[in-house]
């Protein structure tokens, strides 16, 4: 079963292609006000969400589908203790397509290999969230007028940030992308992001802490807020809470052909004062991820139907690892099989196929 867990879990092709369904959505609504007529999206949120739970609800009403879910843990059996496996085990039986998110990296794809029907990943813990990602492609074709060839600056919580690990993710398939890449130094991007996708694709990216050394460099600006709630202590949240704002007198350094991104919600990271600019693209962002959702919604239905695709994990045996991250789905699920797969057999590093958290093995020879 098709499911959406990871951004390279599509194509650049595919990619490319729901955009282009997108645009004619948004071009000519009406032709598919019909095309779930029947069909039930589940939305399973266990953590809060305004956009990216409302667009889904959205998108799948203005495809002339229905909807049913939660939208917090304490009112599904979670609270009871029940697993995510059985969760999805559950949901197959009620609804044709499931949106879930989960404070738990992994738990999606827990879902996806338990589910008879496919799942969507809506963000896990400070892992991914490519349906963001979706939106944000969209708002940068339609801002920019292309994916290729720009340089992107990421500014705030690059840590914790998801939106950033997806995007980036995503960004890494197309051509010319340069990246700045501009956080405090305790918020920098993970290191699977920087290995295993900046590297791996060979992008070309530099470090700063100066938004200002870096807005007249960019094409997009993609601020984000510093994610307070995956913080474990509260002290360092509030010292680093308000590194960066940006001002109106601060967009005067950003090219007049630039765009300003952000997954929303904003805290205080953009001044309100700068929503009137017309590069400030974020509200306008908000209405893309509809659209994309809506697209995403009509592919993976439409996959749906091919049932002998039974794609499964990857992994490899007979490492006896066992992930050290605490947000990872492996340390609630207690009978979840940890799994790794070797991603550089000469340093000795795996990474949990859930959460993408490192670990070293032995090495026999
Ligand atoms: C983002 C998220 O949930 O990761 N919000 C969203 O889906 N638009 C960003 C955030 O919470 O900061």
């Amino acid at each position: 079963m098709r499911s959406l867990i990871d951004i390279h879990n599509f194509s650049v092709e595919e990619l490319d292609s729901l955009i282009a369904v997108a645009k004619d959505i948004m071009e000519s609504p009406d032709k598919y006000a019909e095309m779930c007529k029947g069909r039930k999206l589940a939305t399973l949120f266990f953590e809060p969400s305004t956009r990216t739970r409302l667009s889904f609800e959205a998108a799948m009403l203005e495809l002339g589908g229905s909807v049913i879910g939660f939208s917090e843990a304490s009112s599904s059996s979670a609270a009871k203790g029940e697993s995510v496996a059985d969760t999805a085990k559950i949901i197959t039986s009620y609804a044709d397509i499931m949106v879930m998110r989960h404070p738990r990296e992994g738990a999606p794809l827990v879902a996806s290999q338990n589910a008879g029907i496919p799942v969507i990943n809506a963000g896990d813990g400070g892992h991914a969230h490519p349906t963001q990602t979706l939106a944000d492609l969209l708002t940068i074709s339609v801002e920019q007028g292309r994916l290729s060839n720009m340089t992107v600056g990421f500014c705030g919580d690059l840590k914790y940030g998801r939106t950033v690990h997806s995007l980036i993710a995503a960004l890494a398939r197309y051509k010319g992308i340069r990246l700045v890449l501009i956080s405090p130094p305790e918020l920098k991007i993970p290191s699977y992001v920087k290995y295993e996708i900046i590297d791996k694709y060979g992008m070309e990216y530099r470090e700063v802490t100066s938004l200002e050394e870096a807005l007249p460099l960019l094409d997009v600006l993609y601020m984000t807020r510093i994610q307070r709630e995956r913080f474990a202590d509260p002290n360092e949240y509030e010292r680093l809470k308000d590194c960066y704002v940006l001002t109106e007198d601060k967009m005067t350094l950003l090219k007049t052909t630039g765009s300003v991104l952000h997954p929303l919600p904003r805290v205080n990271e953009i001044s309100v004062k700068v929503d009137k600019d017309p590069r400030a693209a974020y509200f306008r962002q908000a209405l893309y991820g509809k659209y994309m959702r809506m697209a995403l919604i009509l592919k993976l239905l439409d996959e749906a139907k091919d049932k002998n695709d039974t794609r499964r994990i990857r992994a490899d045996a007979g490492l006896g690892l066992v992930c050290n991250n605490p947000s990872c789905i492996t340390r609630c699920e207690q009978e979840l099989e940890n799994l790794f797969t070797v991603t550089d057999a000469e340093a000795g590093i795996a990474r949990c196929v859930f959460c993408e958290a490192k670990q070293y093995f032995k090495k026999t020879i």
